[in-house]
């Protein structure tokens, strides 16, 4: 079993930025963050982002917005700052309240500050492998984890589990582009797929993004496989001062016994997820200047 470092290659794709945003003489690159109420897990992830621009040399701004905002009230707020100079990536963090459309709210976002790549014109490139767009943060941490790790995606089978927008679409494109990593075969399973486990097992590779703890097992996993997690759950554990303790969708402890490659969590995705953002941050000031 080999282990993905997230930590580790996230951090040298954060040092060669850092030197990049150093030669930059004027206005620093700048991401402006919209968090709409108090979800732990949304302060965190957008604590960690702030933390992570800040040690690039990138500059952020924070919006907080109450539960209570309306989503033309929200619009309104984006348009502030798609009308901003000074703001060359806008992110709103997600999942926002059941009143808001996420899809509207992410197609509000100039396509050009679209630093998660969530708005359709983004989707579209992508599907179109039109290198000039934004890919969405989490799908390419992936597959530049898949690249460092020299994993073989060329003719093999990639499982994705997940269908959403944010990972599992987008992953599964990605994995099925001309090139590499890509030229996969991609099967996409979801909560209504059927023989689930007949499935997985055929996979070289498992993406398992479906937030689900501890979901796939050791009897789901071919020997030799490779499996890419991208599941954050916050388990209760009274042990920890936060009450809490991060487990992936992969049974870590069964599975890692029997696979080629596999990430951690954390330590893994997630920290890719960040250098990624900053990498869409840094692409997106270019093409504005
Ligand atoms: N919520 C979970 N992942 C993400 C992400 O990559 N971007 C945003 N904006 N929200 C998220």
């Amino acid at each position: 079993m080999k282990l993905i470092d997230g930590n580790k290659i996230a951090q040298s794709i954060i040092e060669s930025l850092t030197k990049e945003v150093s030669k930059i003489n004027g206005p620093k690159p700048t991401v402006a963050f919209i968090r709409v109420g108090e979800d732990p897990a949304s302060v965190s992830y957008v604590r960690k982002k702030q933390k992570t621009a800040e040690n690039i040399g990138i500059q952020s701004l924070l919006k907080i917005l109450p539960d209570s905002i309306s989503q033309e009230e929200l619009i309104e707020e984006i348009e502030a700052f798609n009308d901003d100079s000074n703001v060359h990536g806008i992110l709103i963090q997600a999942p926002l309240p059941d009143h808001i459309s996420e899809t509207t709210i992410f197609n509000t976002v100039k396509p050009e500050k679209d630093v998660d790549g969530f708005h359709t014109l983004n989707i579209g490139k992508l599907c179109q492998e039109d290198p000039s767009g934004f890919v969405a943060c989490t799908p390419a941490g992936i597959v530049e984890l898949i690249k460092h790790s020299k994993i073989q995606t060329e003719g093999k089978h990639v499982v994705v589990l997940g269908r959403s927008q944010i990972v599992g679409k987008p992953a599964a494109l990605l994995m099925i582009q001309k090139g590499l990593p890509g030229n996969a075969t991609v099967t996409i399973c979801h909560s209504k797929t059927q023989n689930l486990e007949v499935i997985t097992k055929q996979a070289d590779l498992i993406i398992a993004a479906i937030g689900r703890p501890n979901f796939v097992s050791e009897a789901m996993v071919k020997e030799g496989a490779s499996i890419i997690d991208v599941g954050i759950n916050r388990i209760p554990d009274s042990s920890k001062k936060s009450g809490f303790r991060l487990v992936g969708d992969v049974d870590f402890e069964a599975v890692s016994k029997k696979c080629d490659h596999i990430t951690p969590v954390p330590g893994g995705v997630g920290p890719m997820t960040v250098a990624m953002l900053m990498q869409n941050t840094l692409n997106a000031y270019k093409n504005q200047r």
